[in-house]
């Protein structure tokens, strides 16, 4: 990842500003013209014309908040995060996890080359292994006929690497070859350039392996174009009122243990760490679905679903975390070019390349998998999720200062948390 200046993302108190105070910090931080400012707010964006030119029948669009999630160091940079999520919680809950990460030094991430697989399924082949061997012996010259309908791709670097073959002798249908085109993406998703070149090259693995071939598609288990992120938080970080933060370290490494062993809690911890990547993927425009069918495929990859990310407790008794995972982002082509907020989230990430994109989301997805980790092993979720409620509401009704926490207390301890009860409780501890 290229490294340059940024000013710090360590913003206290983010949520405590107004809504127009907050857009001007993100604008002024990533350097917004006075027409993206109008798009991360949402005065412009994508009209009913663009969005009848990405999809068919379009009679309007849909809205989803936009927030900003604070304090991450990625590689030494500072980032703030784009996040589109309809959740309350999430955005504050990862902000918080960055925070305790940053105090470990931040994340440090890295990733595959963005190799996409496109598959070949061929049929009514006679010797399997023959086939296979004609398939491989002429990979040379296949690579370079997928290369001749790579076009931008392939000007920009990238284009067919390999071709790797999976014949399965016994299926339901008889014997079956499955031909792997492995090809580099560069800055697509790619899935338009995997699809042609698996189409340009069927009736020549036809020819070589006399077969018939049916699909020709991408594989969405880009197992090829992984992302890893992983970082330390100091225990005294995670210390509580009532338990050290050598319980916390503790606790959480035990529900790391539970998300490895059992797929029912995995699956839970895995939407956890979804609840940070989606968001990002969306504000950038790229492919939540994609991504979703990826990271779950990949955690099952053993035979059995597992966590994708690990927890442990480092010979200092700190708490280091890693996350690794299918990402197969773009920064060019598709939603991302075509929706206007999209391409002011990229300028807000500061991303040059879709590796990098791809590393700041799994950043993103250990920092949620953290903060729902640190809740669950301490105070339980529901609590946080009231206080925050509880403050959010408090701040609505105009609390400044000292008076929000004891607004907060109030509200939780009555079991009132309402707006109408903040309102009373500002006007009553306000005079
Ligand atoms: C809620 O959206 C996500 C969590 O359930 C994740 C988890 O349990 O790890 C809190």
């Amino acid at each position: 990842m290229t490294s340059t200046q940024t000013p710090t993302s360590r913003i206290s108190g983010f949520y405590k500003r107004s809504l127009d105070e907050r857009a001007t910090l993100v604008a002024d931080w990533a350097g917004l013209s006075s027409d993206e400012r109008a798009i991360l707010v949402g005065d412009a964006g994508l009209s009913t014309a663009q969005a009848d030119h990405m999809i068919e029948n379009v009679v309007g669009t849909f809205s989803l908040p936009l927030g900003i999630a604070t304090n991450f160091l990625i590689n030494q940079r500072d980032y703030l995060i784009p996040m589109v999520i309809e959740e309350p919680s999430v955005v504050a809950a990862v902000s918080n996890a960055a925070r305790l990460f940053r105090a470990g030094g931040g994340f440090v991430t890295s990733s595959d080359d963005p190799i996409m697989i496109g598959q070949i399924q061929v049929l009514d082949v006679a010797d399997l292994n023959a086939a296979s061997r004609a398939v491989l012996n002429d990979k040379a010259r296949l690579l370079h006929i997928a290369d001749e309908v790579g076009g931008s791709i392939v000007k920009r670097g990238g284009g067919a690497r390999d071709i790797e073959v999976r014949p399965f002798p016994q299926t339901a249908i008889g014997p079956m070859l499955v031909v792997h085109l492995l090809y580099d993406c560069r800055d697509a998703m790619g899935a338009n350039a995997i699809n042609t070149a698996a189409e340009h090259l069927a009736p020549h693995i036809e020819a070589l392996t006399g077969g018939r071939v049916n699909l020709r598609i991408l594989s969405n288990l880009t197992d090829r174009r992984k992302a890893r992120a992983e970082g330390v938080i100091p225990a005294a970080e995670l210390a509580t009122k009532t338990l050290s933060g050598e319980a916390v370290v503790q606790s959480i490494v035990e529900a790391g243990v539970f998300a490895e062993i059992d797929p029912y809690r995995a699956t839970t911890h895995n939407k956890g760490i979804m609840n940070g990547v989606d968001p990002v993927i969306i504000a950038t425009g790229n492919d939540w679905r994609a991504i979703e069918a990826g990271a779950h495929a990949y955690a099952a990859r053993n035979g059995a679903y597992t966590s994708l990310t690990h927890w442990s407790q480092d010979a200092d008794g700190n708490l280091r975390g890693n996350i690794e995972l299918p990402l197969s982002v773009g920064i060019v082509g598709g939603a991302t070019r075509v929706h206007p907020t999209a391409q002011v989230a990229l300028k807000i990430l500061g991303i040059e390349s879709a590796q990098q994109l791809a590393e700041v989301i799994a950043a993103v997805g250990l920092a949620q998998n953290l903060a729902a980790m640190r809740a669950l092993a301490t105070e339980g979720i529901q609590r946080g999720h009231m206080s925050l409620h509880a403050k959010q509401l408090a701040v609505a009704a105009g609390a400044e200062g000292d008076l929000i926490p004891r607004i907060v207390q109030t509200m939780i301890e009555e079991g009132n948390i309402r707006l109408e009860r903040a309102k009373e409780l500002v006007s009553e501890l306000t005079l």
